[in-house]
């Protein structure tokens, strides 16, 4: 029994279903999780000794990759401070001036511990506001686990909602309506028949949680312009996005100015940082300034701001975008041309370092028909991620596989992504093998970027660097996640 199994037998008799959020525990995908003993760099390796090239990056989070020097030289200095006030400190500042610097229409910004906690309360600010009650959300867009998201589409295209799990009052559900994602004409009909009622559309600007789905060509001007006609606020959940499709995230490569923004991952470099913020005067309703209440004990918390700040800050070098907006085209060129030369249907695109693949035939651009397509490529996701485990490539799971790419360690790591290059004529474990060893090297020994900006840094010696050993067993695992929703 591998060690990871041992962990995960422990973890199940005092965690449910052994672990801290839902997909880490493979249902979708079958095979007991690993557990992970260290990360540095494009590399994680788990308690057995097996180092994996890590395609998931926290599902986000870690735009700069594992243990980036400057986001730990922050947070070492940050910690050697005090690790929690209670009480304001001087980083939060710099971070709320660089969110505003980066992200014009976030005029004011109030940090919080996650992004559910920051799509919770953007959507309590915009129903105080606007005194309306009713949400519109889209199919497909995931936005954090509170009770008003948690909630699957009715028959038709513009219905009520009904609760997606247990636990969610069937009466707050239905004040969520769900229309299909760039399906323009049902959400005019919507707001014909219920404008008056609407307090906010919220949209993940680009949707990453139902794979990648880019929008049409028009389609958040006219939500904008129909939030404007009716009086409703426009939320970019900008979570997944933001920082990471353009260095102002969604809103700046999309031309639209929300009055509202919600913030996670990236903006607390790996650390529990979520924010929501927008125009001065929906900001100035929260308290204490105005009556609409949101706290937390650890928000604004100053190693997770220490940790965004210097995130932030390696992103403003030159050329980084540009980078990783070209090493990601070429990572989803590479899987379709290997899907395409082993006859396997695919299809993918990205946005910035936000990219997807599909198992299966042909471009959608709606949540909903992509899950109609979903069988075939759901059993080909299983496959994949099983082959690309025992290459020692921790891939994001599912059916509806994407990933959050990252700038550092660079072109040689896209080409060594999943099913990259040329079929595999050897052994399953010579790949890994060359790629982890070349790739710890790397990472100990860091190349400067092309900027010339960073220095070679010492990387400690890893433990079971390069002692990989085969796959453990991959016993099948039960259960899928309800439809239409996501869970880290
Ligand atoms: C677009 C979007 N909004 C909100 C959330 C919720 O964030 P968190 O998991 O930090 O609560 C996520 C999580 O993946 C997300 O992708």
């Amino acid at each position: 029994m591998t060690r990871s199994a041992e962990l995960f037998d422990r973890a199940k008799a005092v965690l449910p279903g052994g672990v801290n959020s839902p997909v880490r525990a493979f249902r979708a995908v079958g095979g007991t999780p690993f557990f992970v003993a260290q990360a540095h760099g494009a590399c994680l390796t788990d308690v057995d000794g097996a180092t994996y090239l890590d395609y998931v990056c926290s599902w986000g989070p870690l735009i700069l990759g594992h243990a980036h020097p400057a986001v730990l030289d922050a947070i070492r200095h940050a910690a050697e401070r005090g690790w929690s006030y209670g009480a304001p400190c001087p980083a939060e500042v710099e971070l709320a001036e660089l969110v505003r610097q980066r992200m014009p229409a976030v005029e004011m910004v109030r940090f919080v511990n996650s992004g559910t906690e920051a799509t919770m309360a953007a959507v309590r600010l915009a129903r105080a506001a606007t005194q309306r009650d009713v949400i519109l959300k889209f199919e497909g867009c995931y936005h954090g686990h509170a009770d008003s998201f948690l909630v699957k589409a009715g028959s038709g295209v513009a219905t009520l909602g009904l609760p997606d799990s247990p636990g969610v009052p069937g009466s707050l559900a239905q004040l969520t309506v769900t229309v299909p994602f760039n399906d323009l004409s049902a959400v005019e009909a919507l707001f014909a028949r219920r404008g008056k009622q609407i307090a906010a559309v919220i949209v993940e600007p680009y949707v990453g949680n139902a794979g990648f789905i880019p929008p049409e060509p028009g389609f958040h001007p006219a939500l904008r312009a129909l939030c404007d006609r009716h009086g409703s606020l426009l939320i970019f959940d900008e979570v997944m996005t933001g920082f990471r499709v353009a260095p102002g995230g969604a809103q700046e490569r999309l031309g639209v100015r929300p009055d509202l923004t919600t913030l996670g991952k990236i903006i607390g470099g790996g650390m529990p940082v979520g924010a929501y913020g927008g125009r001065a005067d929906l900001m100035g309703m929260v308290a204490p300034e105005g009556p609409v209440y949101q706290a937390g004990t650890l928000s604004g918390n100053p190693v997770a701001m220490a940790a965004g700040l210097a995130t932030l800050r390696e992103t403003e070098r030159p050329g980084f975008y540009d980078a990783l907006e070209q090493r990601t085209a070429r990572l989803v060129a590479g899987i379709g041309d290997a899907a395409r030369r082993h006859g396997v249907p695919a299809s993918g695109g990205h946005a910035g370092s936000l990219w997807g693949v599909y198992l299966t035939a042909g471009a959608t651009h709606h949540g909903h028909s992509r899950r109609r397509a979903g069988a075939p490529g759901r059993t080909r996701g299983r496959r994949v991620h099983r082959l690309t485990r025992r290459r020692r490539r921790a891939v994001r799971h599912g059916r509806r596989e994407r990933g959050a790419d990252r700038l550092h360690p660079g072109r040689r790591v896209v080409d060594r992504c999943p099913g990259y290059g040329r079929p595999a004529r050897r052994p399953a474990r010579w790949l890994p093998e060359r790629a982890s060893r070349r790739c710890l090297r790397r990472e100990r020994h860091r190349e400067p970027l092309r900027d010339g900006g960073r220095p070679p840094l010492p990387w400690p010696r890893q433990r079971g660097a390069g002692r990989l050993r085969a796959d453990p067993a991959e016993p099948g695992a039960g259960g899928e996640l309800p439809r239409g929703r996501a869970g880290r």
